[in-house]
């Protein structure tokens, strides 16, 4: 579980405690919150399921006050991580939740061996991955008519700025 202390944040913010889906119903309120934010906000992608072989991977569901606000996934190819599915609903963005899901997602890998992380970012988002500690790599192409990013972070040297 990743928690991210109340007294560095501003006073009216809450706890945001980021936790592994572990149980069939997480798994639900994960894809619940993929079709809020993919399918009805973006009009990305209707298909908010995971694929049979996305398996070894790692969902996470980030939590305020008992309440689902957030999800992100991680993979693991050998050692090749790659993020995906990271989405906050809209009246929590903004207050950290972002952030706490991509760390605990980050130290997932570098726990099981990666040496690498990637993800395919919606260019809107750069800035937000950058400050994780993330680079581009090659050219902005579009999917399903959002402009996204190839974006990489390698683990094994450390990030300029402190990221996580
Ligand atoms: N542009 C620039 N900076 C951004 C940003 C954006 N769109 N979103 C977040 N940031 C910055 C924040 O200002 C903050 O900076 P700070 O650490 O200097 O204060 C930092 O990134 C962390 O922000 P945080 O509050 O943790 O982000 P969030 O909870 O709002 O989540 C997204 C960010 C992108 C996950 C969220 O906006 C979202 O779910 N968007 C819709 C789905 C989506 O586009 N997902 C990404 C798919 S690639």
């Amino acid at each position: 579980m990743t928690s991210v202390e109340p007294e560095a944040r501003p006073p009216e913010q809450r706890q945001i405690r980021v936790e592994p889906v572990r149980t069939s119903e997480e798994l639900e309120l994960v894809y619940a919150i993929r079709s809020e934010v993919f399918d009805r906000e973006q009009h990305l992608t209707t298909w908010v399921r995971d694929y049979p072989e996305d398996t070894p991977s790692l969902n996470v569901l980030a939590w305020i006050d008992g309440e689902a606000v957030g999800t992100g996934r991680v993979s693991l190819w050998g050692d090749e991580a790659q993020i995906a599915w990271v989405a906050v609903r809209k009246p929590y963005r903004g207050q950290g939740v972002g952030r706490a899901i991509m760390e605990h997602l980050i130290r997932w890998a570098q726990e099981h061996g990666a040496r690498v992380v990637t993800l395919n970012a919606q260019t809107h988002a750069l800035e937000f991955y950058r400050k994780l500690g993330f680079r581009p790599v090659g050219r902005p192409f579009s999917m399903a008519h959002i402009e996204h990013q190839l974006m990489e972070r390698n683990l094994r040297s450390p990030v300029e700025g402190g990221a996580a």
